[in-house]
């Protein structure tokens, strides 16, 4: 079952913008993390919900979606994320915060997949202007944005091949590839 939910759990960028999520459902996601693995057991992270289409439009232009897409500069109107969560660490609880946002991210993406929802975890942020959006408290560090929503693509995973090329790439019917480097290739010992 882990297995098929991890297959399951693409990284997903274009949604049916219409089919809300509702801030409960972002609450139980949250409660995902509060009970995943912290380094030192600090609990350094805070979360913003936003699942309402003003807040979602603030958050929205401060994202960079798919790098290696060229030519693709992210979901346009209608097919956006209907909802974040944005990881925060609190310099007031820690001032490291170890990988603990990857695994409250990668517990909230699996709860997310669960409900038949997807989501894409998003580094690239300009965290200056998102922090001024949303009026952010100096005290917290921005760490990831989970872009939420139900999914309107079709991702498939491939085998990563003799050229080695790791990037993800669409095809004609616009399905995304993502390669995969194969098991032999990562176990090196
Ligand atoms: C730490 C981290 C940061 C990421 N940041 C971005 C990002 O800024 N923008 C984006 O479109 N995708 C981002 N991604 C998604 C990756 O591109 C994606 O995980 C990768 O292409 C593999 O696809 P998969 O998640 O479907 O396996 C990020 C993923 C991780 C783990």
């Amino acid at each position: 079952m882990i297995r098929d939910l991890i297959l399951k759990n693409r990284s997903y960028r274009r949604f049916y913008q219409e089919v809300a999520i509702e801030l409960e459902t972002l609450r139980e996601l949250v409660d995902l993390a509060r009970l995943s693995a912290s380094a030192a057991n600090r609990q350094p992270l805070k979360y913003i919900l936003s699942c309402d289409p003003q807040k979602n439009a603030l958050i929205f232009p401060c994202l960079d979606w798919a790098a290696y897409l060229k030519d693709w500069p992210g979901p346009s109107e209608g097919e956006r994320p209907s909802a974040y969560i944005i990881i925060l660490g609190d310099t007031e609880v820690s001032q490291q915060f170890s990988c603990d946002h990857g695994i409250a991210a990668q517990s909230i993406l699996l709860g997310t997949t669960e409900k038949s929802l997807g989501g894409c975890m998003i580094a690239s942020i300009q965290k200056e202007e998102l922090s001024k959006a949303l009026s952010i408290p100096q005290r917290y560090e921005i760490m990831l944005v989970l872009a939420l929503g139900k999914p309107k693509e079709k991702v498939v995973i491939d085998s990563v091949g003799a050229d080695g090329d790791i990037k993800y790439w669409r095809d004609s019917e616009d399905v995304h590839h993502v390669p995969k480097r194969p098991l032999d290739d990562i176990i090196i010992g």
